[in-house]
């Protein structure tokens, strides 16, 4: 069974439908949410189902990745899912999980992604480019914004007359129906 550690900032809506779906699987299991925002909804979705949780403040991230990784050894974690987790992962953690971190990204990666591009901003760019269509890119992380190896994209259309926040409902619809399945499958090939 691998240990899951699930890495957010924000509301945590991904975050609980993974938590949710790896409740019952006999793949993986979520043994700790980190966050770098103490008010980040994350929380209280653990909460919801114990499971533990750390905060670290960004200067520890960006300072003293030891200590983060000192908590990850810990709680014998064996994969990381970025689910909204907004600062850059520290290359000390990408470096000791090779091929085992994941990130989801509200766009058609490479469009609309690296620094800056996270949230309403990608949808905001999007509706400003008047693309006909949007959708999600679940990649592993490598020392580089965004740039890491793409696992799974899904598309969804746009018309005209979506605002950037219709946009953003669509594809957070899209993350949630398909980032546990791929986070399964990607934990299933590691033991091939
Ligand atoms: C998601 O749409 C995710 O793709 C995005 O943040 C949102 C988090 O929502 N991530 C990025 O923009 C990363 N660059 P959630 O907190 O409700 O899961």
């Amino acid at each position: 069974m691998y240990k899951i550690a699930i890495l957010a900032s924000g509301s945590g809506s991904n975050a609980r439908k993974i938590i949710e779906h790896f409740a019952n699987s006999s793949v993986g299991q979520v043994s700790l949410v980190i966050t770098n925002r103490k008010s980040a909804g994350v929380l209280d979705h653990a909460a919801d189902f114990s499971i533990p949780t750390k905060y670290f403040f960004k200067d520890v991230w960006s300072q003293n990745p030891e200590e983060i990784l000192e908590t990850l050894r810990e709680y014998q974690i064996d994969f990381i899912v970025l689910a909204g987790f907004l600062l850059k992962l520290p290359e000390l953690l990408v470096d000791h999980y090779p091929n085992r971190v994941v990130n989801i990204h509200p766009a058609l990666l490479p469009k609309y992604g690296g620094k800056g591009m996270y949230g309403h901003h990608v949808h905001e760019a999007v509706k400003a480019a008047g693309e006909s269509e949007s959708g999600m890119t679940i990649h592993f992380v490598n020392h580089h914004y965004d740039e890491g190896g793409i696992i799974f994209q899904a598309k969804v259309s746009i018309s005209p007359e979506d605002s950037a926040e219709a946009i953003q409902k669509k594809v957070l619809a899209l993350e949630h129906t398909h980032y546990p399945a791929v986070i399964e499958e990607t934990l299933a090939k590691l033991g091939e």
